[in-house]
């Protein structure tokens, strides 16, 4: 790769935020030297990075971006969601703010506005749904929704929130997609945006985002989310995603299989049993409440909270493994499952039986160097006897045979 495709590669991932995949990466020197072929190299890198770049860039971002999505995505942290935030917020009475940050082509805004409308305070609620991706906005705007899309809305809800049209399409009732406004926003640039007259926002939900940023840059970000609290907001990132660092700004408290971060100083933090003054890097977590059944009455007043329980990292990070392998099973992509590997690795480092699954997906992804170094890496941890097999059904036995197996098929042993 010649210096000025490098160069305009760095400018779009520091841009952006992106912490490019190999496969990114490719497709963006596609996208370089197509975009460029006219003017050429120089010309074409002053351009992109100069005051009239912002649609260049917006061409090139259309080649990395990953906008996979689904309506109701993630159910059992929507049912955390729904219980310990959009209830309580509902009974709050007042008109309510809500921001989808990288809201890819608009499942997730669609979904925040049903769960609104499920628990009375969708005519009171505006929400927002923002993404770096042009052509991403362009196709939420429309809240149609494909059959695809449509398979995870309980069927109790299709009918009520979702009008069918022409060719298998499903389309948000005009009452809720009436309560949605939208704008393209990279999260990496202020100031952020606001929502008429209120640049604070009850709930802003976050999720398979920061996965793909550099850690500097998702750090920046959800201090600036963060900021776009009001004094008892809420931020809720995916459950891949928990942040690993004690912040100061933020209340950490979970519940079954989510964390929420609250503004501190906030009513419905101290409600929660949140652990703001917790030693720990990590969340108190609790076990979920079931959900409740859709012919449950709505309880009147929230639930006591349980006692924390205090989660060690690597009881943490076994946890995420266990996500991490549900998700994958259930046909989640391999990047975002890789997402959730690395942060149960960065809290449990021994964890060998989600290494071996990191360099398996590197491998099926043609990433051999880097798949061999964490064969490798899973191949010392187990010769070692240092290894944390907490997961039978991958037993020492099993993990080494298949290690020295994915190493000779890679002719690297
Ligand atoms: C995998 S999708 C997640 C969609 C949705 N939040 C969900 O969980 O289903 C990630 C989205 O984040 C957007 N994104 C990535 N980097 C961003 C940035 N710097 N600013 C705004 N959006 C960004 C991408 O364009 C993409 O649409």
């Amino acid at each position: 790769m010649g210096p000025q495709v490098e160069r305009v590669v760095a400018f779009v991932a520091r841009r952006t935020g992106t912490a490019l995949s190999a496969q990114q990466r490719d497709r963006l020197v596609q996208a370089i030297t197509t975009r460029a072929a006219l003017e050429g190299l120089d010309t074409y890198a002053a351009l992109v990075e100069g005051p009239r770049g912002a649609t260049e860039l917006l061409h090139l971002i259309s080649a990395i971006a990953v906008h996979k999505t689904d309506l109701f995505r993630d159910e059992g942290q929507l049912d955390d969601l729904r219980r310990e935030v959009l209830e309580p917020l509902a009974r709050s009475g007042r008109p309510l703010a809500v921001w989808s940050a990288g809201c890819a082509t608009g499942e997730e805004v669609a979904t925040l506005l049903v769960l609104l409308a499920e628990v009375g305070a969708a005519t009171r609620a505006t929400v927002l749904g923002s993404d770096l991706s042009l052509g991403a906005i362009s196709r939420a705007q429309r809240l149609t929704f494909s059959a695809e899309s449509m398979r995870r809305v309980p069927p109790s809800l299709r009918g009520r929130y979702f009008a069918p049209q022409e060719g298998d399409v499903w389309a948000l009732v005009p009452a809720l997609a009436g309560r949605a406004r939208f704008v393209v926003h990279n999260l990496m640039d202020t100031p952020y945006p606001s929502l008429a007259g209120r640049d604070r926002f009850d709930l802003v939900v976050c999720r398979n985002v920061l996965i793909y940023l550099e850690l500097e840059a998702a750090r920046t970000v959800v201090g600036r989310l963060g900021e776009a609290l009001e004094p008892d907001g809420t931020l809720v990132l995916s459950t891949t995603e928990p942040l690993l660092e004690r912040r100061a700004d933020l209340v950490t408290s979970a519940f079954g299989r989510t964390f929420f971060y609250t503004r501190p100083g906030s009513k419905l933090a101290t409600q929660r049993g949140a652990s703001a003054t917790s030693s720990s890097s990590l969340p108190a977590v609790r076990p979920s409440a079931p959900p409740p059944t859709a012919s449950a009455p709505r309880p009147s007043a929230p639930p006591a909270p349980a006692p924390p329980l205090r989660l060690t990292p690597e009881e943490e990070g076994r946890q995420l493994l266990a996500l991490a392998l549900e998700w994958a099973s259930e046909g989640q992509a391999a990047e975002e499952t890789l997402g959730g590997l690395r942060r149960a690795l960065y809290l449990a480092p021994k964890l060998v039986a989600a290494r071996y699954l990191v360099a398996l997906i590197h491998e099926r992804a043609g990433r051999t160097a880097d798949a061999v170094a964490e064969y490798r890496r899973a191949g010392a941890l187990l010769a070692a006897r240092e290894a944390d097999l907490s997961h039978s059904f991958l037993n020492a036995e099993r993990l080494a045979s298949a290690v020295e197996r994915a190493l000779a098929r890679l002719g690297a042993l």
